[in-house]
């Protein structure tokens, strides 16, 4: 659907100091359908890669390719992507409803249709209490939850969301992670940049990760926790009113297994280890 080719990009910051290079020969690509988590520490170059996909920002080297899927063109293919910036400038002297008409109306949607998508949107992201005060006024919570409906309104068939997650409570972060999920299931490709690995785990079939503008990982997140599992199984089990746990490797299982059910117990789980995504990546990290 998205791919990305070798891209690098440099900063030049001072004219008498070396360029800082921010990404470094990035390539990776996103299919249709994926629910991908783009991970990677403070100024490790998401955002930087975000605006390059979005064409606010300018690659020195590779290049962006979009799908025909998306639209016949560049230009059309734009038209199908919603966008949520790290930093959304949203036009603080409007009401949220007013900001929300005026980027409907961007799409082209008609203003009963419009009315219906504000409705509909504002009560699930729960901001419709809110939408007839002005935006200065908002937290920046509630400006989160604005900015995400401005970007998936149009029901585009691509998202790309910059820290959708941050700033919200806990409630909101669960709500808003059911909703990219449902709305994947429905068939909308997403792609999001996030600190918090364990959400991504959460929710994602696929993790980026970048670490100083350098790819480390990119692909399932399944595969990669399979690949670094340590072949341990942990067994549960009920003895009398007493719960046990028994530790043993695969060659041991068969051994350690028939043991345990000769001793008359009641097995109550079998599971191999697997360590998490963020256990994962701290261990690739070093
Ligand atoms: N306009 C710019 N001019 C100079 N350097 C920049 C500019 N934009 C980004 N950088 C540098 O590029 C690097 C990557 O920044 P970027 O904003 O892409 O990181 P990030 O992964 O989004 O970080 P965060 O998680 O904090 O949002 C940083 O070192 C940053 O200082
Ligand atoms: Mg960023």
């Amino acid at each position: 659907m998205i791919e990305f080719v070798n891209i690098s990009k440099k900063y030049q910051n001072h004219f008498w100091k070396k360029d800082f290079l921010a990404l470094d020969d990035v390539s990776f690509k996103i299919q249709q359908g994926d629910l991908v988590g783009f991970l990677g520490a403070n100024g490790a170059g998401k955002t930087t890669l975000i605006k390059i996909l979005m064409d606010f920002s300018r690659q020195d080297k590779g290049e962006v390719k979009f799908d025909h899927n998306l639209g016949a063109d560049q230009l059309a293919a734009k038209g199908n992507i919603g966008y949520l910036p790290e930093r959304a400038y949203l036009y603080q002297h409007l009401t949220g409803r007013e900001f929300l008409n005026y980027v409907g109306s961007l799409h082209s949607t008609s203003k009963n249709e419009l009315n219906d998508l504000i409705k509909k949107w504002s009560e699930k992201i729960q901001i419709d209490y809110a939408l007839d005060r002005q935006i200065k006024g908002y937290s920046k919570g509630m400006q989160q939850r604005l900015g995400f409906i401005s970007a998936l309104m149009h029901r585009p068939q691509f998202l790309v969301l910059d820290e959708p997650l941050s700033g919200l409570d806990p409630i909101g972060r669960k709500e808003f992670k059911s909703i990219m999920k449902e709305l994947n299931t429905e068939g909308t490709t997403i792609f999001f940049s996030s600190h918090i690995v364990s959400d991504v785990e959460e929710i994602c079939n696929k993790v980026v990760f970048i670490e100083k503008g350098k790819l480390i990982y990119e692909g399932s997140i399944d595969s990669l926790i399979l690949k670094h599992s340590n072949d341990q199984y942990v067994a549960r089990y009920s003895k009398g009113d007493q719960i046990e746990s028994l530790r043993f490797s695969e060659s041991n299982k068969n051994q350690m297994l028939s043991n345990l059910i000769s001793q008359n117990i009641n097995l109550l789980e079998l599971e191999k280890e697997k360590p998490t995504l963020e256990e994962i990546i701290y261990k690739i990290k070093r």
